[in-house]
């Protein structure tokens, strides 16, 4: 179990005015500001301080969220080491996530197995694989992405949203100065 973060963020979320918080955290979720806006609506106070503490709020937001705006979110993500990713197309943090990962680094017949992975998921989920690739190498990747093709949509779906909330969280605490 990771220890809470405490550190203050900054700006303080608490000090933010609705388009603030949204400049600075609302890329937080992947295309999707909307989940600030909401976190912003609802009320943010000095509890909300910190990565934990608005990550925990942000996270509540896409929770709470219809089943449509959940799959927008999913959909939201780029594929792993995609074509995208392969084109400079990605956001800086999605950028920053694969490379961490080493999946700028594939071999060609690693690509291509991302490549049919990709595919074949999106093909039975009708959404992108997300997993929180901070910490895994693109083995491990790999092998999550092999074992999760076997889920059924409701487990995937379920595992989509609580992935984009760890990353949510780790992008807030990559925020932190000198991170
Ligand atoms: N996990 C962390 N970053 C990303 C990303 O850019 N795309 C997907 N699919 N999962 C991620």
């Amino acid at each position: 179990m990771t220890l809470p973060d405490t550190r203050p963020l900054s700006p303080a979320p608490s000090k933010c005015s609705l388009e603030m918080l949204t400049h600075h955290y609302g890329d937080v979720y992947e295309h999707s500001p909307w989940v600030a806006e909401a976190a912003w609506q609802h009320g943010i106070t000095e509890a909300h301080d910190t990565p934990d503490g608005l990550a925990e709020l942000m996270g509540l937001m896409l929770q709470q969220a219809s089943s449509e705006q959940q799959i927008s979110v999913i959909r939201a993500h780029p594929d792993l080491a995609g074509k995208a990713a392969m084109a400079g197309e990605l956001t800086q943090d999605s950028t920053s996530e694969q490379a961490g990962a080493g999946l700028d680094q594939c071999s060609p017949d690693e690509f291509a197995r991302f490549e049919y992975l990709n595919e074949t998921y999106k093909e039975k989920f009708g959404f992108p694989f997300v997993i929180a690739v901070k910490g895994l190498d693109r083995h491990a990747i790999l092998a999550a992405f092999e074992a999760r093709l076997h889920n059924d949509i409701a487990t995937e779906r379920r595992t989509a949203i609580e992935q984009i909330i760890r990353i949510a969280r780790f992008r807030l605490i990559s925020r932190l100065a000198g991170s």
